[in-house]
């Protein structure tokens, strides 16, 4: 089979696309035909072996994927030959074909779209968790989304018009903000001006967020929770501008604000019961077409290294998604 293959961490320009061996079937694993995979900026990080842990190499790339089950182990219960699934994985999604745990598979839903299926669980998964569990978003207060076109921007975004918020997008280019004002956000902000915070003001009648989603850090993050609305929820969601703030401590004693942390990886093993309310939520707003996740861009197999490049590059509009078969 065909397969990215990191054999040693550096720019994606430099990692082949390569014929490798089939994946084993071991006892409670399932192997997927994958039919697309979704590229985020975690994978981005973990090909140059810049992310916080490591995958040992050679690896594959690619923690999301979604496919047709192809062969089972005699353990497994609950799928069959043939049945659409969507998974997740540490890694191994650039490839045509995976073995995982059941556990790490989901059934597909009715008429959803492979593409769709593979850029979805991760972002929306963490969005929800985010808004719903840990920032207690209530229908009428202020989001503030940043990095709002990006991959989990996005979901955010869609997530938050979905609960009732009224989300304010924050992005660095136009393209960037009509994408989320498609995507449901009832105003804009271009947070690379200086005075941004003063719109925002505006845009919220002084009142300042309830809840800031940040997938983005930085100094951005820091002046986005100046304008945090007194008892606020400041989501600590990612760093993709590349550095980490260090918040002082005497601005959520006179904001009244709180910093709250949010790790996917860890949602199932910390908190297994909000991971089952989420997912059920999210399959019933899929199945009633509430929510429509969002591709942002589809690549053939073997133009990967654009999907990566796009998203490197500051370019992306929502998720990066590597037809494979
Ligand atoms: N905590 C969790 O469980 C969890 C789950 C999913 C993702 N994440 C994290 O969330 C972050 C975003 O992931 P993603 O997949 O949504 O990425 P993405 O699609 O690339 O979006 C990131 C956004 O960040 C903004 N940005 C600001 N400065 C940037 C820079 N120097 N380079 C690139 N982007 C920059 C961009 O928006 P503008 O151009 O508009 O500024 C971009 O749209 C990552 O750090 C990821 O690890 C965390």
């Amino acid at each position: 089979m065909k397969a990215v293959v990191v054999e040693k961490y550096d720019l994606i320009d430099n990692i082949p696309l390569k014929e490798v061996p089939l994946p084993e079937v071991p006892a409670g694993q399932v192997r997927v035909r994958i039919q697309a995979a979704s590229v985020g900026f975690v994978d981005g990080l973990k090909v140059q072996g810049l992310y916080q842990t490591k995958d040992a190499l050679p690896f594959t790339p690619g923690t999301e994927f979604a496919g047709v089950v192809d062969a089972l182990a005699a353990d497994v219960q609950g799928f069959a030959r043939g049945v659409p699934v969507m998974g997740i994985a540490r890694s191994g999604g650039l490839a045509e074909y995976i073995s995982v745990p059941a556990a790490a598979l989901e059934v597909m839903p009715e008429g959803i779209a492979p593409e769709v299926a593979a850029s979805f669980r991760a972002n929306y998964l963490t969005s929800l968790y985010a808004l719903s569990e840990r920032g207690a978003l209530r229908a009428g207060e202020y989001l503030l989304v940043l990095g709002a076109a990006g991959g989990v921007g996005t979901a955010a975004v869609q997530i938050g018009k979905l609960l009732g918020a009224r989300v304010i997008a924050a992005a660095s280019t136009e393209e960037k903000r009509e994408f989320a004002s498609r995507h449901g956000a009832e105003a804009t902000v271009d947070y690379t001006r200086a005075d941004w915070r003063n719109t925002l003001k505006v845009l919220t009648d002084g009142h300042g967020a309830d809840v800031i989603f940040d997938p983005v850090g930085g100094e951005v993050s820091l002046q986005a929770f100046r304008s945090i609305a007194w008892n606020g929820r400041h989501l600590v969601i990612g760093f993709a501008a590349g550095s980490i703030p260090a918040l002082p401590f005497n601005l959520p004693l006179l904001k009244g604000g709180a910093l709250l942390g949010v790790d996917l990886a860890q949602i199932p093993r910390r908190e297994p019961e909000a991971q089952k309310r989420v997912m059920s939520q999210l399959f019933t707003w899929l199945k009633e077409r509430k929510l429509e996740p969002v591709v942002g861009k589809i690549f053939a197999f073997e133009d990967f290294r654009d999907a990566f490049r796009t998203m490197q590059s500051r370019s992306a509009l929502g998720k990066m998604v590597v037809r494979i078969s």
